[in-house]
Formats: C-alpha cells, structure tokens, sequence
C-alpha cells in the first residue's frame, strides 16, 4: 500500500511538472494571444486618431469619436483574465511581457490606469475638434511609452 501511494505520488509530480514546464499550456498562450489582439485594437485606433492629429488623414468627428470609443474600450478590458501569472517573456511563445509587471504589480496597474484615463479623456476630446484632438494625443502616446518602456521585453 505504502508502495503503491509513492508510486502514485511520483507519476503526479512528474504529471505536475510536466504542466508546469509546458510552454505549450493552452490557457497561458491564449492569454497571451488576447492580451496582444487588444494590443493590436489598441494600435490601430491610436494610428487612426494620431493620422488625424499629423494631418495625414482629414479630420471627422464621428471617425474620430468612433476610433477613440473603441481605444477607450479596449484599454478598460479587465486585466485580470489577461496578464497572468506565468506568462511572462521566455514562459510562453510570443510573450515579450516582463517579469517585473507581476513582482511590481502596482506600477504596471498605474501605467495601464494612465491610458485608461487618456483615452476616456480622448472620446470627448475626439469629437470636439482637430486641437482638441491633437491636446489629448500627446497623453496617449506618452502612456503606450511609459508603460512599454518598464513592462514591454525586447522583440522575440
Ligand atoms: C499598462 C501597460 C501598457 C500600456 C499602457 C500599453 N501597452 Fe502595448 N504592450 C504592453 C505589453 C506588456 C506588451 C507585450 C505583451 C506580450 O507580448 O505579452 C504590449 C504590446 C503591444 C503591441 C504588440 C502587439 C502584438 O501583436 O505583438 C502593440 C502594437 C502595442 N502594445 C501598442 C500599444 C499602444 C499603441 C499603446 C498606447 C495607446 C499601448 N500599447 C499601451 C503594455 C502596455
């Protein structure tokens, strides 16, 4: 009996192991997959909005407050399902997120609080006019580099 317990409580540790040592986990990389699509949707409306700021693309207040209520909505995506644990660059493919969003949990929450106020602050700056428009770019942009510059690893 004695025996059997240990051998059963050796196949789980390796079974445990095994699970941990995975980088192939499918709910990690799914995190991390999500949390670089809104990354992406992120991107895209900072891009439209700031095309509009340069002059490089005519400016529109609906186009405008379109883009900026997508950015603001993809910015308030409710981190907790997104930046888990264990997925940090080296622990999972395609991450390049950095350790120290975990072991600084409070600053990385300050910079994401940072584009989430800019860019609920840009939806009404959108829609207003083109040097509203330009004000409110500048806090985005300084929150993606704030934020990238602590929290954001070198290219895979
Ligand atoms: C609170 C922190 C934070 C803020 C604010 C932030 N980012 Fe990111 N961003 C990251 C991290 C961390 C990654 C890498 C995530 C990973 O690989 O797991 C990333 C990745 C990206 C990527 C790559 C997505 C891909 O497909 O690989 C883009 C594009 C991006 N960010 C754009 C932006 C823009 C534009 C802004 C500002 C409007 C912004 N980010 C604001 C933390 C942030």
């Amino acid at each position: 009996m004695t025996r059997l317990f240990g051998l059963t409580l050796a196949a789980c540790t390796v079974a445990v192991a095994a699970f941990a040592g995975s980088h192939a986990n499918p709910a990690l990389k799914g995190a991390v997959d999500a949390r670089n699509a809104q990354m992406s949707m992120i991107g895209y409306h900072t891009g439209l909005l700031g095309g509009m700021a340069k002059g490089d693309v005519p400016y529109d207040a609906a186009t405008a407050t379109a883009a900026a209520e997508n950015l603001a909505a993809a910015a308030a995506m409710n981190r907790a399902v997104l930046w888990i644990e264990g997925t940090e660059q080296g622990a999972v493919e395609g991450s390049r997120a950095k350790p120290e969003i975990w072991s600084d949990a409070a600053g990385f929450e300050e910079k994401a609080m940072m584009l989430e106020a800019a860019t609920a602050a840009m939806v009404t700056a959108a829609g207003t006019d083109l040097d509203a428009l330009r004000a409110a770019m500048g806090d985005v942009g300084a929150s993606c580099g704030a934020c990238h510059k602590a929290y954001r690893g070198p290219r895979n």
